[in-house]
């Protein structure tokens, strides 16, 4: 973050009160989408609740007093969805309706009622969704409720941007206007550092100055921006704050923006994470679209999402191609390739050790202890597995209760579901269930038993015993397989 030549904003006093706009009223044509743009997603996460989740941290170093949402297309679906759990819980939230959308000076003029006279106003934009908070936090700082503070950045393309317009030498001089690039000049199109629609402006003052903006433009809009020559011609100070982070201040117009702003952000959790230790085959093929912890020397390789809360021990490995969400993973466990698990309430717990896939499965309630093994084509659903169990191949366990080091054999599955209600299977320790079982539930199989192959077990089983309820064999010695007749060839 650099910063200009303009007046030197005096530092805050941490206790100015500051109020939050996040303009998202607007229509997102380009985005050919039914979904408000402002709710497409990065990582898995609305761009909106990306910016709220900004201005969610700024309640640490702030006396946070309003945080103003505009709302015009799409408002009904954009209010639900932030306040379903996904949204923001802390915040002093309150929905301006645009109706219709006049432009971002009359976006504000939604929210003035809503804002209070004192301290710093913060305009964010919901399809900005990459702001960080400490650069918001400069931003206020440069205010501090009496200046005018706009972040700016340098673009090789400004096309479509407002253009800061300095007196003097570019970037150096005060700033004197934002032009809209519809409405600048050949000379003022030259200039490339633009505003990035976002600023900290004095409450009041903006108040005031938001109710006298005229739409005599171009666009017939009430411009936001025109507030920058009115600051100047009422000698207001105005800062012109430079990123030179693109990434913090891009907006999403388009599904192709949207898909290079989810890249750059997983690059930098990638990078991120990299920083921390933990090994990438591949940055460029790694996605977080939740909360990713991860203990020493893990190591991942390509083509893994992480989705959800997923927590990862020391020196856990996870193959290549793997879907990961919402479970706990801990030490040394190893997940091979083509794993799929998704403990989405209940999570998943991987015990110390665990062997985990190739092609597994784990679903919600799958809750395996330490040195467990589950193999290819192994599906294991709200079961608990205590240490040193094994199903290796071709399985299912659900809803079932297995004992140490029981081996479930290939092809066997419990039968928890009786087309009303889901029942138990308890498995207990160093039972050996044989290949191709069914264990029709509610059962107990007796600790130490064994279940023959093939076996259809509907009863529980005595601890210690074979159990087998297949047929016995037979074979008859003397059997002939038939024959298809000789056709009978004749003679010309
Ligand atoms: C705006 C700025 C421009 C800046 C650019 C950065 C103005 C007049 N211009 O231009 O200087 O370089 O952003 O991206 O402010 N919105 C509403 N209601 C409206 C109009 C817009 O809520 O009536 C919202 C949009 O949903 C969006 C934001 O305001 O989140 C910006 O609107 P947009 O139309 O993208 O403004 P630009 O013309 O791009
Ligand atoms: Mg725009």
């Amino acid at each position: 973050m650099n910063q200009d030549n303009s007046p030197k904003p005096v530092p805050a006093p941490k206790a100015v009160p500051v109020s939050v706009v996040v303009m998202a009223a607007g229509k997102g044509t380009r985005m050919k989408s039914e979904r408000p743009k402002v709710l497409h997603r990065i990582a898995g996460r609305a761009m909106l609740s990306h910016v709220l989740g900004t201005v969610e941290q700024l309640t640490a170093a702030n006396d946070l007093q309003k945080v103003v949402v505009i709302t015009g297309h799409g408002a009904e679906v954009v209010e639900a969805h932030l306040a379903s759990p996904n949204g923001p819980a802390n915040l002093p939230l309150e929905f301006a309706r645009q109706m219709p959308q006049l432009g971002t000076g009359h976006a504000v003029q939604q929210a003035v009622p809503y804002l209070p006279d004192d301290g710093v106003v913060v305009i964010l934009n919901g399809d900005v969704p990459l702001i960080q908070a400490d650069t918001v936090q400069a931003l206020i700082q440069a205010s501090a409720g009496q200046h005018l503070a706009l972040l700016t950045v340098q673009l090789a393309d400004p096309t479509g941007y407002g253009r800061i317009v300095r007196q003097g030498a570019a970037a150096q001089g005060a700033v004197l206007a934002i032009v809209e690039h519809k409405d600048a000049t050949p000379e003022q199109r030259a200039i490339q550092e633009i505003y990035t629609g976002i600023m900290a402006a004095p409450a009041k003052w903006l108040k005031k100055a938001v109710s006298q903006l005229q739409n005599s433009n171009s666009q017939g809009e009430f411009y936001l921006t025109d507030i920058v020559a009115m600051a100047v011609a009422e000698g207001l100070p105005v800062v012109g704050q430079i990123t030179t982070d693109e990434v913090q201040v891009a907006g999403v117009n388009s599904p192709v923006q949207l898909a290079e702003l989810e890249r750059a952000f997983q690059q930098r959790q990638a990078a991120a994470f990299m920083e921390a230790g933990v090994r990438l085959a591949d940055p460029a093929r790694f996605d977080v679209r939740g909360q990713l912890q991860c203990g020493s020397d893990v190591e991942v390789d390509v083509n893994c999402i992480f989705d959800g809360q997923v927590r990862l021990g020391n020196r856990v490995r996870i193959g290549a191609n793997c879907f990961i969400a919402n479970v706990q993973i801990a030490d040394d466990a190893v997940i091979h390739p083509f794993t799929h698990i998704d403990g989405e309430k209940p999570g998943v717990v991987v015990g110390e050790g665990a062997l985990i896939g190739p092609f597994a499965r784990l679903r919600p309630g799958a809750v395996l202890g330490a040195e467990v093994h589950i193999g290819n084509f192994v599906e294991v659903k709200n079961s608990t597995l205590a240490q040193g169990a094994k199903a290796n191949h071709l399985a299912y366990l659900g809803d079932a209760t297995v004992g140490e080091r029981v081996n479930y054999g290939a092809g066997s599955i419990t039968a928890n579901y009786d087309g009303a209600n889901k029942h138990r299977t308890v498995i207990e320790a160093d039972v050996h269930v044989g290949s191709n079982s069914v264990l029709v539930a509610p059962i107990t199989l007796g600790a130490g038993g064994t279940v023959g192959a093939g076996s259809v077990v509907s009863k529980d089983t005595p601890a210690g015993a074979l159990t087998v309820t297949r047929a016995r064999q037979t074979s008859l010695v003397n059997w002939t397989r038939p024959a298809k007749a000789t056709p009978v060839k004749t003679k010309k």
